[in-house]
């Protein structure tokens, strides 16, 4: 199912989307998604040619798009992003902050530096950019949209980094819906749960089938996410449909994450269909 098979495919059209990190994964493919329904696109991140293979495959969806070399941590080159998107396609309307980085480490293992490092580039570089879209989306009247991580919610080992910065990315998406909104701008965050085939689960998940099969057979949905369903959760909130949605946080992880004891639960399963075949369930 494509977004367009569903939705008009020129409900974004005349509209500017800029995302951060926009260069591959997730981000790429929320970008892919607005310019599936007409949308323009501005993208950042550190890397030219990852950019450039980005571009392309979303101009050969239609979308006109903006490309620039930006950390995320340096406001100055984030601003000048921003406004060169301003220059080429117009005033921003919709912001994604979806740049992040990750690594497993244990707390006791990893270096202060290690620690600020992702903390600097998924929460001060989620600030940066909308404060640098402030102007910007205030006179569109336009929607940010944060890429969290369930990590903000729930403590995983080794990820005291990541679980620090994304809450932090949690509140400051909260706040940001409470002061901004007499603006009429609207702030929003989506929880990815685990999605295939991307760096982060390169990074975070099992590399062996086996050990994949076994995590998906506890996700109540049954399987992995794509970077689809981040794509279309984005649409949905930054559309006229979620008007009245601001400051809240949007899961779509397949309910990975109910209640926290899904390998209980997938226990208690098998379980119960072992008593059945014996004839005692
Ligand atoms: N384990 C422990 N510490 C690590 C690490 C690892 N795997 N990778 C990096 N670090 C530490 C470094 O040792 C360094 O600390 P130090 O100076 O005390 O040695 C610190 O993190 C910064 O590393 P550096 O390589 O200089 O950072 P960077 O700014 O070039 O890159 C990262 C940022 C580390 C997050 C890098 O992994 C990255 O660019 N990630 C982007 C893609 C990504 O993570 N995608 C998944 C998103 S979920
Ligand atoms: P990814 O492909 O590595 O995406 C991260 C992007 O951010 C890259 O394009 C990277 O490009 C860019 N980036 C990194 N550091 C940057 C910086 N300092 N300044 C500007 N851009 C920077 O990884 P992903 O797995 O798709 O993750 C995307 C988002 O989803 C992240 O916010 C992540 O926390 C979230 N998430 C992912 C999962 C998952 O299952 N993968 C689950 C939950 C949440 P450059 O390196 O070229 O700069």
């Amino acid at each position: 199912m494509q977004v367009s098979d569903v939705l008009p495919p020129t409900m974004f059209a005349g509209k500017t989307v800029f995302v951060t990190g926009g260069g591959s994964g997730i981000n790429l493919g929320v970008a892919r998604n607005f310019a599936a329904l007409g949308a323009s696109l501005g993208i950042c991140g550190r890397t030219a040619e990852r950019l450039e293979s980005a571009r392309a495959e979303l101009e050969g969806l239609g979308a006109k798009v903006s490309t620039s070399v930006a950390d995320v941590r340096d406001y100055d080159a984030l601003a000048a992003a921003l406004e060169t998107t301003r220059t080429e396609l117009g005033p921003i309307d919709v912001l994604v902050c979806g740049a992040a980085g990750n690594f497993l480490a244990p707390a006791e293992a990893m270096s202060a530096n290690g620690f600020k490092t992702v903390v600097e580039i998924d929460l001060i570089g989620s600030f940066n950019a909308s404060r640098a879209a402030f102007e910007q989306l205030k006179e569109t009247r336009g929607t940010i949209l944060f890429i969290s991580a369930p990590q903000g919610s729930v403590p995983h080992f080794a990820q005291a980094h990541c679980g620090a910065a994304k809450a932090g990315v949690d509140n400051l998406m909260r706040n940001l819906a409470l002061e901004w909104g007499r603006y009429g701008i609207r702030s929003n965050g989506i929880v990815p749960g685990p999605i295939a085939g991307t760096e982060g689960m390169k990074r975070l998940g099992p590399q062996d089938d086996k050990a994949n099969a076994e995590i998906q057979a506890t996700i109540p949905l049954g399987t992995y996410g794509s970077v689809d369903d981040i794509g279309q959760a984005a649409v949905f909130l930054a559309s006229p449909l979620a008007s009245y949605v601001t400051g809240a946080l949007l899961t779509v992880d397949g309910g990975a994450y109910l209640g926290g004891t899904r390998l209980m639960a997938h226990k208690i399963q098998s379980m119960l269909a072992q008593q059945k075949g014996r004839g005692d369930g």
